[in-house]
């Protein structure tokens, strides 16, 4: 496995597999690593000639109050679980690599979050999906999906890969992602893959290692709301309304656990829905602890 940490070793690389007429496939990550992040390597694998990952816990798409600076880093663990998978490249650049300064020296340090003033002299481009960035984690997390928005198109430009794959877990940055492609033309097939799960139900998540044990045990407050509302869909109920209701409901079983938002929208727009007829994507967020926990379920038409 080949580790590029500048843009230009990186996209030297991808651009040399693709003149020999290889087909590129990317998986952007933020590292610590686990199953649901090796399911996207492996559909990568299988799609594509040559599989290229990338490590890049990227500053801009954490706010002042957020978990940036202990965020769970395990570099060298990572890069044997990516050689494990046959992965050809990873991408793993610094943070001045990525958010330059103006005189290209110095720049950020990896503790900087988008709220901190010193960044954004450094940056003055941003990518904003306009009514995708504010709505489900958007709105509780302000400024998040333009530092996603910001470092995928970054990212895209390095890899300029055939196909990228995405996890239906964080299924709003699936929409942002989708539509920023759309709207700007890029030349990137976006794959998305299911939600991989604990045996319990849990979805898989980065964020998992911060939950105590008594945290563990309630975090299944989510996957259980939505199943709860899954059931009642499949049994004929329609009326979004109603279903969200249920949803919240299992919350206030769970009194410790803080409900972030409970939603039934439309997964490309991220607009509520009046009944799930159409399809509809039934959203849950909430904390445990300082913990913020997100999960998903799609319904499909009917
Ligand atoms: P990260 O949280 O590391 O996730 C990388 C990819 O793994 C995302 O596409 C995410 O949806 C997917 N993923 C995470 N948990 C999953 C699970 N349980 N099942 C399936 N897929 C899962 O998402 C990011 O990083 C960043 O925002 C990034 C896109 C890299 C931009 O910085």
């Amino acid at each position: 496995m080949k580790i590029c940490t500048t843009i230009d070793e990186m996209r030297n690389a991808s651009r040399a597999a693709r003149r020999a007429g290889m087909r590129v496939g990317f998986v952007p990550t933020m590292g610590a690593l686990h199953e649901g992040h090796l399911s996207l390597v492996r559909a990568a694998r299988a799609a594509s000639d040559v599989v290229a990952a990338s490590i890049f816990v990227n500053p801009t798409q954490f706010g002042p109050t957020e978990d940036l600076a202990k965020y769970p880093r395990s570099f060298d663990r990572d890069r044997e679980l990516l050689e494990r998978e046959g992965v050809e490249l990873l991408f793993a650049p610094a943070v001045e690599e990525m958010y330059p300064t103006a005189n290209g020296s110095g720049g950020p340090t990896p503790d900087q979050s988008l709220a901190d003033r010193s960044v954004r002299p450094t940056q003055n481009t941003w990518v904003t999906v306009e009514g995708l960035s504010d709505k489900l984690d958007g709105r509780s997390r302000p400024g998040h999906f333009r530092g996603v928005a910001t470092v995928v198109a970054k990212l895209f430009h390095a890899v300029e890969p055939d196909a990228a794959f995405f996890g239906q877990k964080d299924a709003a940055q699936v929409a942002v992602i989708r539509r920023m492609v759309r709207d700007l033309n890029l030349a990137v097939e976006i794959v998305v893959c299911p939600i991989v799960r604990e045996a319990d139900g849990l979805a898989m998540s980065s964020r998992n290692a911060y939950l105590d044990s008594d945290q563990r045990k309630r975090a299944l407050v989510l996957h259980r709301s939505l199943m709860r509302v899954q059931d009642l869909a499949q049994a004929g109920e329609r009326d979004a309304g109603k279903l969200m209701y249920t949803g919240r409901e299992v919350f206030a079983e769970e009194g410790s656990v803080r409900l972030d938002y409970f939603e039934i929208v439309d997964p490309d727009t991220l607009d509520p829905v009046a009944e799930v007829s159409g399809g509809a994507l039934v959203a849950v967020a909430a904390f445990l602890g300082s913990t913020r926990l997100i999960d998903n379920v799609l319904l499909p038409s009917a």
